[in-house]
């Protein structure tokens, strides 16, 4: 369905292999501690709990409490190792390869934090979502304005916040599974990283 996109949307300036990128261990924030607290307190406000997988993870997944299991999935090794909320982590590249290496209704629910941007076959990772969690189970995309502008779409980098806002809605309406989305400025009048929310519930 990236057909609703422009050709080049989901290219990159840096097509070298992901791997090569993650392989240098990043113990940073991508997002400032307000925004931190933003994403915690939305999951916490949505009582993602149970089983959940957080795509594109890292060393930290801003839950305020961490879900009875974590499956934390993301590139680099010993940051997902380091990530203490996570009770098992799975490397996996998910431009190369966007399945999910888990039984269909086996999450309760999924997140994805500062990373959408970073995806190239979306529609892919989103269906798979659509199976991977239950029926109601919520799928959250958080992120702000920042990247690393080498690896993000260049659909992401011609575009606003807003914008922003509307091609992960658009994501959400165009992978069979989930319901309408919600969007939402999560932080509005914080001086630092503004932080956004995109999420629906599976069907
Ligand atoms: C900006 S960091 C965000 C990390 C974390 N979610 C957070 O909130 O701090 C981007 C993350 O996306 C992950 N990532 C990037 N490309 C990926 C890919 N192709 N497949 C899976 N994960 C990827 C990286 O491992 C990295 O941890």
């Amino acid at each position: 369905m990236s057909s609703v996109f422009p050709s080049g949307f989901f290219d990159r300036s840096d097509e070298v292999d992901d791997a090569e990128f993650y392989r240098f261990d990043r113990f940073v924030t991508h997002i400032d501690d307000q925004a931190i607290a933003a994403v915690g307190k939305l999951y916490a406000e949505l009582e993602l709990g149970g089983r959940v997988i957080d795509l594109c993870s890292s060393w930290i997944s801003h839950f305020e409490s961490a879900p009875e299991h974590l499956v934390a999935l993301g590139m680099n090794e010993n940051e997902l190792a380091a990530n203490e909320a996570a009770s098992e982590f799975v490397v996996r590249d998910l431009n190369r390869d966007p399945t999910l290496p888990f039984g269909d209704s086996s999450f309760n629910g999924a997140t994805c934090c500062v990373s959408v941007d970073y995806l190239n076959r979306p529609f892919e990772v989103f269906a798979e979502v659509a199976r991977v969690v239950k029926p109601g189970g919520l799928f959250v995309c958080t992120f702000s304005n920042r990247c690393f502008p080498t690896k993000a779409i260049s659909g992401w980098l011609a575009t606003n916040d807003e914008q922003h806002c509307a091609i992960v809605a658009t994501y959400f309406r165009e992978t069979p599974g989930f319901d309408e989305p919600v969007v939402q400025h999560r932080n509005h009048g914080a001086s630092g990283d503004p932080l956004y929310a995109v999420w629906a519930s599976v069907l």
